[in-house]
């Protein structure tokens, strides 16, 4: 079975192409390098002991896209490429819409006329915008607040309506929550080019004293310590989850749609002490107004994707403390 990975040397790409490999797929990458890195190539093979085909181009170009399709027998498609900056979809909307609806389309086109009809699609947690209650289902009301955002439920509709076009299409949708965490080799991980606009990235410059201290955004929230809320996830839990949509995406027809999250909630300062206490390390912070468009608290139901998925996150709040640490030392001994 060959899956095809667009996106595959991103952060949650790479950790899903490793998963993919131990798992004895075949894997076929396509990554434009606009945020990645060439060298995650060796870092996977040296992870998985295995190789994998990789081509560097926009998945945006239909006929080289096209090429693929016909040279490798493609079975199913797991897609991650796309831009996913909140802040920079904000300010430059036409370069999120066109990517990212561009490269779902193209792909949908090619898939159709090679006759390759699973798709696992990278979608998130922000289609819910702000929700009313907690936790999230899968059938709460979607609504979006920024463009990137809007992109992911975009992407969503045009894939339903593909689905019903076509039957013998099946999409698996992911919607992730807070993807953190690293690799346990240290090989892999998150590593964002620029000052980050995340906070397990920015946390980590702190403590390694690339940056001064973390600014948290807000401590007035209607939440437990008034920081915001958010439902972590390690990355390699999400990683294992896509392949239990690939196995699912294999034997359904239609659209599907599943959280992917722990079903837990914790604060910015909840992640902060706790990194702090297992990296035995000093994390600096001071508290500053909020952030425009933060909502308090988000954090899944993620029972449907275990009772239809067989899958649920198993790694707690220490590992993804721990493994984005590891991975940030491994870098700089490099
Ligand atoms: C988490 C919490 C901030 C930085 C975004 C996207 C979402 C997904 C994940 C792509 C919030 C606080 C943050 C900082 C802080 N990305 N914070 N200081 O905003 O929940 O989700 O990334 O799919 O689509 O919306 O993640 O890590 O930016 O923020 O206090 O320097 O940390 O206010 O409460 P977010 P985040």
């Amino acid at each position: 079975m060959k899956v095809l990975v667009t996106g595959g040397l991103g952060f949650i790409g790479s950790h899903t192409v490793c998963e993919l490999l131990d798992a004895n797929y075949e894997v076929v990458v396509i990554d434009d390098l606009s945020n990645s890195s060439i060298d995650v190539v060796d870092k996977i093979k040296e992870i998985t002991g295995k190789d994998f085909v990789f081509y560097q181009f926009d998945v945006c170009n239909e006929e080289k896209l096209d090429e693929v399709f016909s040279k490798e027998n493609i079975d199913s498609v797991i897609h991650f490429a796309a831009y996913k900056a909140v802040g920079e979809s904000v300010a430059k909307p036409l370069m999120y819409y066109e990517n990212n609806l561009l490269t779902t389309i193209t792909l949908c086109k090619v898939m159709l006329k090679h006759g390759v009809f699973k798709f696992v699609f990278s979608s998130s947690a922000t289609v819910y915008g702000s929700p009313k209650t907690l936790p999230i289902k899968e059938d709460f009301l979607l609504s979006t607040t920024n463009p990137y955002g809007t992109t992911k439920l975009m992407n969503e509709k045009i894939l339903e309506d593909v689905c019903v076009a076509n039957d013998n299409f099946s999409v698996i949708i992911l919607r992730y929550f807070n993807p953190i965490g690293a690799h346990s080799s240290g090989l892999i991980g998150e590593n964002p080019t620029g000052i980050p606009n995340n906070l397990m990235p920015y946390i980590v410059r702190v403590a390694d004293g690339e940056l001064k201290e973390l600014s948290v955004f807000g401590n007035d929230y209607d939440t437990p310590d008034g920081t915001g809320v958010r439902d972590y996830i390690h990355v390699v839990d999400l990683a294992k989850g896509h392949i239990k949509a690939l196995e699912k995406a294999a034997n359904t027809k239609g659209t599907r749609f599943y959280n992917l999250g722990t079903g837990h909630g914790y604060s910015v300062l909840d992640l902060v002490e706790t990194f702090k206490r297992v990296n035995n390390v000093d994390v600096p912070y001071k508290i500053v107004g909020r952030r425009p468009g933060d909502i308090a608290a988000c954090y899944a139901d993620p029972t449907k994707a275990y009772e239809e998925l067989g899958w649920k996150a198993t790694l707690g709040i220490e590992e993804m403390c721990k493994d984005s640490y590891n991975f940030i030392l491994k870098q700089k001994n490099k």
